[in-house]
């Protein structure tokens, strides 16, 4: 007799929690530093912008807006994240977007509705750990594309899309997370051309696009595509959950057509529309006009925070880590020497309680979970001083290891 299955479907009852979440868990203890979330600085979540548009909100609120809205999101708000993608280079008008719950549900909707169980998503060797979660939980098969310095190596890709055939490409091009890679024009380029021989759909994932320090990132493949007239099909996101606060749970998609609809029927069948509220709330801050000079205070001070960190690892943790400093978004990606041990995520959770201060293993960004010899530092979230303190108690952490190995 087969052993009767539990209430969960296999594909969750087997699924491991996120790490992240777990280490999470343990941030908010007495003396802790945590480089572990990839969260917004509290400190630079525009409190006072929201408060004003949730009052002038408050203020003109009538039954028709706490009525039932249209799944694709509210007008106002389809309209302002139409402009900003203009500004980004994108042709769309209001409504060509949908407005998602964050740039979460877009991943998780697209990987319904775009991947059969069994077929391929190809994702690069380090991911965002939730959508590699949405594309297991629609049963897709991962398949792993070696990244690096320059993001997803497409010089390697062809093969692979000859040999394993996805339907699907999932990619994050700028800042991307947990690798900080920023992909150059070239390989953009390239990759919409292999996208479209093999009939790729692309997923382009970019809530940290805007978060440049020096210079802004190339253009984003859905622009690249559209300017070219290539025949790749690219759904493209963006989040509010970086620029403006996560809170909102906002995020926009620009897909073509069929792909939107696809959408806008899963949508419909998991939450119906977005908040209403957050919507009209988010619409208002951007109608203000205020989001540009927002950015303008925001990269500067990300900038000095990515410097902080980077700095504070060059002293403490010296020959122990290698890495580049941070061009933008929220992330230093962290190379462990030799001189380490491999160490499984619940040694990485240990070592954080021992040291007081929390870092994301390679593992847990890794398609299969095995251990790897990098770390996710986040310079995002702590104050300066909780950056130069968390480095000191990673890098006297690290020695002590270097030398029990
Ligand atoms: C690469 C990537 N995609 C998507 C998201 C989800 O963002 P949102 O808050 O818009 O759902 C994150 C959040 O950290 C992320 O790092």
């Amino acid at each position: 007799m087969t052993p009767a299955r539990g209430p969960l479907r296999p594909l969750y009852a087997q699924a491991s929690g996120s790490p992240i979440r777990a280490m999470l868990a343990l941030a908010g203890r007495e003396g802790m530093v945590s480089l572990a979330g990839g969260h917004p600085d509290p400190a630079l979540l525009p409190a006072e912008w929201l408060r004003e548009s949730l009052l002038e909100v408050a203020g003109q609120l009538q039954g028709r807006s706490l009525q039932y809205g249209a799944t694709e999101g509210l007008p106002a708000l389809r309209e302002a994240s139409a402009a900003l993608l203009h500004q980004r280079g994108l042709a769309a008008q209001a409504e060509d977007v949908l407005i998602t719950t964050g740039s979460q549900q877009a991943i998780d909707l697209l990987a319904r509705v775009l991947v059969e169980p069994g077929e391929g998503v190809a994702v690069e060797s380090f991911n965002y750990p939730a959508a590699l979660q949405a594309f297991r939980f629609a049963g897709a098969r991962l398949v792993e594309v070696p990244t690096e310095a320059q993001g997803m190596d497409v010089e390697k890709l062809e093969p692979i899309l000859q040999a394993e055939g996805p339907r699907v490409l999932y990619v994050v091009p700028n800042f991307a997370n947990p690798t900080g890679a920023v992909m150059p024009l070239a390989r953009r380029l390239r990759l919409l051309e292999l996208a479209a021989h093999y009939g790729v759909t692309l997923i382009e994932d970019d809530p940290y696009g805007e978060l440049w320090f020096g210079e802004a990132p190339p253009p984003p493949l859905a622009q690249l595509n559209q300017q070219a007239g290539s025949p790749a099909q690219v759904a493209y996101m963006i989040s509010y959950s970086k620029v403006v606060a996560p809170a909102l749970r906002l995020g926009v998609l620009l897909a073509p057509a069929g792909i939107a609809r696809g959408v806008v029927l899963a949508k419909q069948a998991a939450d119906v529309h977005s908040g209403s509220l957050e919507q009209l709330t988010l619409a208002a801050m951007l109608t203000s006009g205020r989001l540009h000079s927002h950015l303008d205070s925001l990269r500067p001070a990300y900038a000095a925070k990515g410097a902080v960190l980077a700095e504070a690892l060059r002293m403490h943790c010296g020959d122990l880590l290698e890495f580049d400093e941070p061009l933008g978004g929220m992330f230093i990606w962290a190379k462990l020497s030799n001189a380490l041990p491999l160490l499984p995520t619940q040694a990485w959770v240990d070592f954080g309680l021992e040291h007081q201060v929390l870092v994301v293993p390679g593992a847990a960004f890794s398609i299969s979970g095995a251990a790897q010899p990098w770390l996710r530092l986040s310079f995002a979230n702590p104050a300066a001083e909780a950056l130069r303190q968390g480095a000191e108690r990673l890098g006297r952490g690290l020695r002590k290891l270097a030398t029990t190995a």
